[in-house]
């Protein structure tokens, strides 16, 4: 099966072999769908290069010899551009006909203050908006701001600065001219990208609650009015909304009851997007570099908004986690005309097979709906599957486990082994809402 769809995917008698496939809900969903790229968390570290000394393999590992360094990059090391470059070539190849590229930020690599500035900040966001505009001349790619683009890293502010200014100017091909105002003001933007469809691009980073500059504000840079506003105005005139940001709302994976960022915002943007269920479509956020799901809630408790966290592209993880993940980039599958979500294919790259070989293999992981035997991605499909994940030794779990980690084996095997989890005094000091270092995202 799985063998088949990759066939499909790169060959060009897809359609045959579609129609020749038994009616499976994958395929109905594939032949039907419309699709878009997400990727996120590229993280470039320039400073890449395989050498004797695994302590200077890459300036990301922070002097911590590497572990296995290779071509396509190293789980302690941010990634190398050859692996970004295989990223993308996958996907060019994969030709998927997507409508567009959403892309949720963090470019710079995990480094120390004093090796980055604003300058190589954005040297290292162009270089980015320019590789993925050499692979895909023709394709809109609709941007958010990430915690590390900026220079300090999560301080990003609420007013106009040499950032949001370059990032204005080096996206503005793919925006209009609106757009391009409120993300050089605020780091923020919408902007209809098909009939009756709406993209809002939330600078989150602005609730981190590493963020400094925000301290105390009750709306910086007045986004949670421009976005209730925002919505309003797309209820009125009957469009559906897809939301994409960096940092996500809701809980963090790997910490119980906290929140990515501050709670009174989280609260806010909760109760705004509760408000507007009926025209917010999808929520799609990168930054704790791993595959997972949440459901919205109403009130009632009915779920009424999916929201998807992305794995990165980079594999990075610090010494002091348990878990890395695989490189991935996924596609969404959704309805043409009421542009409702219909399924995740979900491809990753096995780093440690790539990096033996000297060859990249991306895959297919898995395709949501047929993984978890759901029908589609809407909310109510997704909290059933939440609810099954909670029986005792659900099968389920494990698959959705393992996929947090793009297709990684658990702990406990070679590649993940966790080194002893330091005492917790050590873990939080400058990210108070992360459990796993503040290095992880
Ligand atoms: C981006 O950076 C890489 C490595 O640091 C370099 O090889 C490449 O030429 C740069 N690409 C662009 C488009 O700037
Ligand atoms: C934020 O408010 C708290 C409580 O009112 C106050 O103690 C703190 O100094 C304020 N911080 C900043 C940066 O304004
Ligand atoms: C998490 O928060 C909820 C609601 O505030 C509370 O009922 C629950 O006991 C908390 N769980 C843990 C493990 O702290
Ligand atoms: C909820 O929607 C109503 C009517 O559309 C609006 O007046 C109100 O400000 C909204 N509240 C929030 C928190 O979005
Ligand atoms: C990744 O590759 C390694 C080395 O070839 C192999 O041991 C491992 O099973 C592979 N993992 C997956 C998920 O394919
Ligand atoms: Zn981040
Ligand atoms: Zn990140």
């Amino acid at each position: 099966m799985t063998l088949l769809v990759l066939l499909c995917l790169l060959g060009h008698v897809c359609n045959l072999q579609v129609s020749a496939a038994p009616a499976n809900k994958a395929f109905k969903h594939l032949q039907s769908a419309l699709k878009f790229w997400h990727i996120s968390d590229l993280h470039l570290d320039p400073t890449y290069h395989i050498t004797e000394d695994h302590t200077k393999v890459c300036f990301s590992s922070k002097g911590v010899p590497a572990l296995d360094p290779g071509v396509f990059g190293d789980f302690l090391c941010d990634s190398p551009y050859q692996l970004i470059l295989s990223a993308f070539s996958y996907m060019k190849q994969a030709d998927l006909q997507p409508e567009f590229i959403i892309w949720t930020g963090d470019s710079p690599p995990h480094v120390p203050k004093e090796e980055l500035s604003t300058d190589v900040v954005i040297d290292v966001i162009a270089n980015m908006t320019h590789t993925i505009h050499q692979f895909f001349p023709q394709l809109p790619v609709y941007p958010a701001l990430g915690n590390h683009d900026y220079w300090p890293q999560d301080q990003l502010p609420t007013s106009e600065n040499a950032i949001y200014d370059a990032v204005a100017k080096l996206w503005s091909p793919w925006l209009n001219p609106e757009a391009v105002a409120t993300l050089q003001k605020g780091g923020f933007y919408s902007l209809v990208i098909k009939p009756g469809l709406r993209l809002v691009s939330l600078n989150t980073n602005l609730y981190y609650s590493p963020n400094q500059v925000t301290v105390n504000m009750t709306d910086p840079a007045g986004q949670l009015q421009w976005l209730q506003e925002t919505l309003e105005l797309s209820r009125q005139k009957l469009e559906k909304v897809y939301v994409i940001a960096h940092v996500p709302i809701g809980y963090l994976p790997y910490a119980i009851n906290t929140t990515a960022i501050r709670e009174s915002y989280n609260d806010q943007l909760v109760k705004i997007f509760r408000n507007y269920s009926d025209v917010v479509e999808g929520q799609f956020y990168g930054h704790t570099h791993r595959d997972s799901i949440m459901v919205l809630l109403d009130q009632q408790g009915k779920p009424v908004n999916s929201i998807f966290v992305t794995p990165a592209v980079t594999p990075i993880k610090s010494l002091l986690e348990p878990f890395s993940n695989n490189p991935g980039v996924r596609a969404y599958l959704y309805h043409p005309e009421n542009y409702g979500l219909l399924d995740i294919w979900q491809f990753y790259l096995n780093l440690t097979e790539a990096n033996l070989e000297q060859k990249s293999d991306w895959k297919l992981e898995y395709i949501m709906t047929e993984a978890f035997d759901i029908d589609d991605i809407q909310p109510h499909n997704l909290h059933e599957l939440a609810l099954r994940f909670q029986q005792p030794q659900s099968k389920d779990f494990d698959k959705y486990f393992n996929h947090f980690m793009g297709a990684l084996p658990p702990p406990g095997s070679a590649v993940t082994d966790p080194p002893a989890l330091p005492p917790p005094e050590h873990v939080t000091l400058s990210c108070p809402a992360c459990l796993s270092p503040p290095t992880s995202t």
